[in-house]
This record gives C-alpha cells, structure tokens and sequence, in this order.
C-alpha cells in the first residue's frame, strides 16, 4: 500500500471519534487532510452537526472549503475532541510535531480538548523520540542567539527552518530551529522544560502527555492504539 492511502485510511477511520453536537480542534497536515475532507463530506452529506477549531492557516482554509462551521477557541467553553497528525509517537505516546510549522495552534488547540486523537502511518511510530528533528518555534528577535542557547541546552545541532531560501516564517509570525537530536530524547518531559526556559523559546514541537489515541494505518489495516492508564 503507498502511503497516500495509509494516510486517507487513518485519516479517515479517525471520524469515528466525532459525534453531532461536538466542538472538534482540526489539526494540520497531510494526514489530517483526509480526515478533514470526510467530516466535511459528513456536514454535507449526511447532517453531522459540529463545530471546528483549526490549527493553522492552511487547515482553517480547507475546512472553510468543504463546509465545516468554524469558530474561534475562545468563543467555546473546551472542545471534545482533537484529531492531528504527528512525525514520531514513542510507546508512551509522546509526540514531536510541527512538521508543518503549526506546533504552537496545535499544542493550543490539544491542551483546550479533552481528548487528543492522533492519526499516522507506522512510519511514525519509534521506540525512541527525535531521529526526525525536534521543530522549536522561536521569536523573530535574536533568533540565533536563541538557536544557539537551544544546542547548548540539547548538545546538538540546530537549523533555522527556510521555505524558499528565507526563513519559514509561522502563521504567529515566528520562527522554526529544528534539532537535530537523533533517537535520543528519552525523557521528553525534561527536555520540553529545560527548552521552554529560554526566552527566545516561544514554544517546543514535544506534546507530552496528551495523546489519548493513535488511528495508526499499516499494511495489514487500520489499528486503534489506546494509550495505557
Ligand atoms: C504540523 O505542524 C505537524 O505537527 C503535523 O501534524 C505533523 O507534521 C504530521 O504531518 P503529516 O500528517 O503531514 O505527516
């Protein structure tokens, strides 16, 4: 199976989590697309009554397009529910994001939900967090003084992330250093802390303790993975 239809299976069975009446957080990414464009398809098509809160820039355009009423996070008392992608889930179910650039809406976005529902393919599942670099989003002012603060804190190598050979610049106008870590981020928890302790750190790609559910896509099928209490 190519991964394009790993990430429209995922992506897809992860509407089983959204009931009408719910306020719903939609998350960024190509994976999180497919999920997006069926509960568009259920609005549509077949009555679904929810709200959504997107991410990003870019999820709140194609949530607009298929039909999705939005609002903002801070007209609604919580949400129900958020489904997101993610670039590493540990067995602990700790995540690294912000693949996309989106890490600070979405971690956001994941705090106000009671539920965080995590949609990938078994490419993103490891043992160990970090072989795909830790995205940090930083503040435009100083922003090397702040990389280099952040390989002094990790011992590693930190790039600021470009698009179009200037720097990638957020939908909250900031930066992204990604660190280049390697498989060693063994206590992410540690590491999230000592990171947010830098000023010029606005906020770090690790989301501990929030993943509740992984709709994991392989060859053999979609899996729910629950995390263990
Ligand atoms: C966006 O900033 C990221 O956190 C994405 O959710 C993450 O990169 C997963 O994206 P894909 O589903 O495109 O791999």
């Amino acid at each position: 199976m190519d991964v394009e239809a790993l990430k429209k299976e995922a992506g897809e069975a992860a509407c089983a989590y959204v009931r009408s009446g719910m306020n719903v957080g939609l998350g960024t990414g190509s994976t999180v697309k497919y999920t997006i464009l069926e509960l568009g398809r259920l609005v549509r098509e077949e009555g679904l009554n929810i709200v959504g809160v997107p991410t990003s820039i870019a999820t709140k355009t194609l949530a607009t397009e298929v039909g999705i009423p939005l609002a903002d996070l801070d007209d609604l008392s919580g949400l129900d529910v958020v489904i997101d992608g993610t670039d590493e889930f540990d067995p602990s179910f700790q995540l690294i994001k912000g693949g996309g650039a989106a890490l600070l809406r979405e971690k956001v976005v994941a705090q106000a939900s009671k539920r965080m529902v995590v949609v990938a393919d078994e490419r993103k599942r490891v043992n160990v967090l970090g072989a795909f670099p830790l995205p940090i989003e930083v503040t435009p002012f100083s922003h090397n003084t702040t990389r280099r603060n952040i390989e002094s804190v990790l011992g590693c190598k930190v790039v600021m992330r470009e698009e179009s050979g200037v720097l990638l610049q957020t939908d909250n106008g900031n930066h992204i250093a990604d660190a280049h870590t390697g498989a060693s981020i063994t206590d992410p928890e540690k590491t999230e802390t000592a990171l947010l302790a830098l000023a010029g750190v606005v906020q770090v790609g690790l989301f501990n303790n929030m993943c509740d559910v992984v709709v994991l896509a392989s060859s053999t099928g979609v899996k729910i993975l629950e995390k263990n209490v």
